[in-house]
């Protein structure tokens, strides 16, 4: 029997997650329902997986990874040793996340992988780059092509090599326009209005950090462009 035909053979058949014939899932792991691991992926073992993910083509999840509810991986993204994930996630295409700081091909760092944590709806751009060892706030963006090398505050949107905050975003994924005089910003998309509480903290007035967005504000109906009015 071929590597390809054992582990087929050991591929779960709990038909609640969805595994493409084409990726590997090794054993033990954990994958919950509604899940679906698309074409090349490969899941490695004790790996740990919510509900209702999405892995795109040529994912990698290695060894006891942790990963959330309703995490959206896109094309050709590894996910590594360390890396923590909470609920509603989004990987960018191509991003790259790392694990050690100070790699060097002759020094065995195994038991000395740095965590990485992206708190709950944080948006991870096409092709930036997450140094390891900070926490991604939740809700906050990450534009395409960053290179992200400190903590990134909650709905901070950041940009650029080293990446840097250049203002405040929505749950929405929209940028905050400027303060009115009561230091409300409203995004123009969901409605909702957010505020500095004190110096570098953004909250939301309107939903709690942990509640779901209500079913009818969960659908997008407008383009970017046509919201940012450009
Ligand atoms: C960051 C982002 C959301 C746009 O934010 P925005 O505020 O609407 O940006 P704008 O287009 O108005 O541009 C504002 C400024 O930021 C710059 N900018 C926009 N995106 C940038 C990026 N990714 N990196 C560096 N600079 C960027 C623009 O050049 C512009 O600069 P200028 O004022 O000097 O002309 C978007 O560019 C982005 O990166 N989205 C991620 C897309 C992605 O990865 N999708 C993955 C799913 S397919």
């Amino acid at each position: 029997m071929t590597k390809k035909e054992l582990t087929d053979c050991l591929k779960p058949q709990n038909k609640e997650y969805f595994v493409h014939e084409s990726a590997y899932v090794d054993q033990p792991c954990e994958i919950g329902s509604g899940t679906k691991i698309w074409h090349f992926c490969h899941i490695m073992k004790n790996a740990k997986i919510g509900r209702n993910c999405i892995f795109g083509q040529n994912v990698n999840v290695a060894s006891g990874v942790v990963i959330g509810n309703n995490v959206k991986v896109q094309n050709n993204v590894s996910i590594y040793t360390g890396v923590i994930i909470e609920d509603d996630v989004f990987l960018g295409p191509s991003c790259v996340l790392t694990n050690v700081t100070n790699p060097r091909s002759q020094i065995v760092r195994h038991d000395l992988y740095e965590n990485t944590v992206f708190r709950r709806g944080a948006t991870v751009g096409a092709n930036s780059t997450i140094v390891c060892g900070i926490e991604i706030g939740r809700y906050s963006f990450i534009a395409a092509g960053a290179v992200v090398t400190k903590d990134v505050p909650d709905y901070a949107l950041v940009m650029g090599v080293p990446a840097q905050q250049v203002g405040w975003i929505s749950r929405h994924g929209i940028p905050l326009p400027k303060p009115d005089a009561e230091g409300i910003m409203i995004c123009p998309e969901g409605g909702y209005r957010y505020k500095e509480v004190e110096p570098g903290v953004l909250r939301c007035l309107d939903l709690d950090e942990d509640a779901c967005l209500p079913p009818e504000k969960a659908i997008g109906k407008a383009s970017y462009t046509d919201i940012k009015g450009k």
